[in-house]
């Protein structure tokens, strides 16, 4: 059974961190989902670190259905959450709250995330009417990143740091159930922490906030284009698959891969074993 919106919630009263990584693909949440991570974010930096482009804002309804539907399928115990793309939710709260329900019912998401501040309040609002828990983003929200000068430190002088404090009370009483705070001082995510009620998820924040989340490519160093300095590269995936890579090149240029002992012979029957067979639908 995954974590409930109000298991994440609760967690802050019990002083238990929100523990957060994205997620894009079936057998990676897999993977995460078994390791114990409560939210599996299928972020909108999709579009950046799997499909190539330069910022998250070409990035579809479509893209984000493809790859929710396959993180729901490995999610058994994580809460996901599906971030609405650049265009899904800026039409109208009524269009915000039918792109927001596809991620849920056809996506197989607990809950959506929308990047920004008090100019989302009506559409928070709209999908709260219609049921669907939302996540709040404030901060560097990437979609808007050429209006905040490129991917740089946000909230910095007194009047950026009082508007998101207010901004992060207004989406509270809009009933956002957790918030994520990206890229700004780590005492002002700690004065935020400590206004609202509702756990804050920091990625680039600091030490203060209620939970973390890290874009799963840069914690495995699979991504080598950005590596802002709050980045822990946990395993250095990249560099063990550029090493492996270059070992099956050399044994199968010097015909050493694969060995007879890895070939089937004429009468052998092919044996093809599942390892598990629990997938969704
Ligand atoms: O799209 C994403 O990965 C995100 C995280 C950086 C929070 O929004």
């Amino acid at each position: 059974m995954r974590l409930t919106v109000k298991e994440i919630t609760d967690k802050k009263g019990k002083g238990e961190k929100v523990v957060t990584l994205t997620a894009y693909d079936f057998s990676m949440a897999g993977l995460l989902d078994q390791s114990g991570v409560d939210i599996l974010l299928v972020g909108d930096s999709v579009g950046m670190v799997c499909l190539g482009y330069e910022s998250t804002v070409p990035v579809t309804m479509r893209d984000m259905l493809h790859h929710t539907k396959a993180v729901s399928r490995a999610a058994r115990r994580s809460l996901v959450v599906a971030d609405m793309p650049f265009g899904s939710f800026q039409r109208s709260p009524e269009s915000a709250a039918r792109n927001a329900a596809r991620l849920l019912k056809e996506g197989g998401a607990d809950a959506v995330k929308i990047e920004g501040g008090s100019e989302r309040l009506e559409i928070v609002k709209s999908l709260r009417n219609a049921d669907i828990p939302v996540m709040g983003h404030l901060g560097l929200t990437p979609q808007r990143a050429t209006e905040l000068g490129g991917y740089k430190l946000q909230g910095k002088t007194p009047e950026e740091a009082s508007r998101m404090l207010e901004d992060a009370a207004k989406l509270e009483r809009a009933g956002i159930f957790s918030l994520v705070l990206e890229c700004i001082p780590a005492e002002l995510a700690r004065q935020i922490t400590a206004k609202v009620k509702i756990p804050t998820i920091g990625i680039g924040a600091g030490p203060y906030c209620d939970g973390q989340v890290l874009v799963l490519y840069d914690f495995l160093g699979l991504q080598e284009a950005m590596r802002p300095r709050f980045v822990r590269v946990y395993a250095p995936v990249g560099e063990i698959i550029k090493k492996a890579v270059t070992a099956y090149r050399k044994d199968v240029l010097e015909g050493k891969y694969p060995s007879l002992a890895e070939s089937f012979t004429g009468n052998q029957k092919p044996s093809f074993k599942r390892v598990k067979a629990k997938r969704g639908k």
